[in-house]
């Protein structure tokens, strides 16, 4: 059934509401729906970094729902999947910093995105929600620059301290949009605290990870879209405690509707 979202229908009581319609939709209608004690998760960034609110990748801090009532908020797309990558490593070794540069899908601006690249493969030169034309094209801007990095970049660096406990992480992003529908990609460069010693030590812990699979061949976004699991691939161990890799997930399911679903179940568990 479909219904209007008003002031009047957040009242009503309900056991969980998923929002994913923007920031501002989020910021101004799931207070409402939490003041009369409906969970909420919530895909857009209005809550990420607000102290109070859980910021979760259920497989690496789910446990963090645990008697909590509210809104829950669902991370950035690239950062899920680069955690979900990253986690199992940094409970072992410790992560002290990572460079990182995506390589993001024009599906990561919502439909707008895919239908402008869609509209330029068809000849339209206009560019309307992206920085400069993406078709034959890759823009090393998202979002707007602030203090040297662009909004997408602090999303990664401050979402990743918060989901990882560790605000000491260092985080050095750049992010880029490419001419792709669905499917981020990333290439990660590593550093651990304590030394890994051995690639294969390395690949025990990241086999570790949960709805996280390490390849030996090459994993490309068409492959990946409509999955629910990170792929890892082009693994490379450079140092006893430097590692790089190339990893890519889709960014609507694992990046942002699996994961809210995920959240849903996981707090539907624990309620028991
Ligand atoms: N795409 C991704 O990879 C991704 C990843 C992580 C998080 N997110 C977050 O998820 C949210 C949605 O992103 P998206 O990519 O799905 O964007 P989108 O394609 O632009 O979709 C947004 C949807 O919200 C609807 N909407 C807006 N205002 C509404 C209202 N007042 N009542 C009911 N529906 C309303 C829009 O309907 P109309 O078209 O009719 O206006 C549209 O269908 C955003 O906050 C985004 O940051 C997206």
């Amino acid at each position: 059934m479909v219904r209007e979202l008003t002031e009047e229908a957040m009242k009503e009581r309900f056991d969980y509401l998923l929002f994913s319609a923007g920031a501002s939709v989020s910021r101004h209608f799931a207070p409402i729906a939490a003041s009369v004690g409906t969970t909420v998760v919530d895909n857009s960034s209005a809550f990420r970094m607000d102290p109070e609110i859980p910021l979760v990748v259920p497989e690496i801090n789910g446990d963090i729902l645990k008697g909590y009532r509210g809104i829950i908020a669902n991370p950035n797309c690239s950062t899920i999947q680069m955690v979900l990558s990253l986690y199992t490593v940094h409970r072992e070794f410790g992560i002290s910093k990572i460079v990182v540069t995506t390589f993001q899908s024009v599906s990561g601006a919502g439909r707008k995105g895919i239908n402008e690249l869609m509209a330029q493969i068809d000849g339209q030169e206009e560019t309307i929600h992206f920085p400069r034309k993406i078709h034959l094209n890759v823009i090393p801007l998202i979002g707007e620059i602030k203090e040297g990095f662009s909004t997408e970049e602090w999303k990664m660096i401050n979402e990743t301290r918060k989901i990882l406990d560790d605000p000491s992480i260092e985080v050095f992003p750049t992010t880029v949009r490419v001419p792709v529908i669905y499917g981020h990609s990333e290439s990660i460069y590593v550093e651990t605290r304590k030394p890994f010693e051995s690639e294969e030590n390395l690949k025990k812990v990241l086999q570790k990870a949960e709805d996280v699979v390490v390849k030996d061949e090459i994993i490309t976004p068409l492959e990946v879209a409509g999955s629910d699991l990170v792929y890892i691939s082009r693994l490379r161990v450079v140092k006893s405690n430097v590692f790089m890799f190339w990893n890519v997930a889709d960014n609507v399911r694992v990046g942002a509707a699996t994961n809210a679903v995920r959240i849903l179940k996981m707090h539907m568990e624990m309620k028991g």
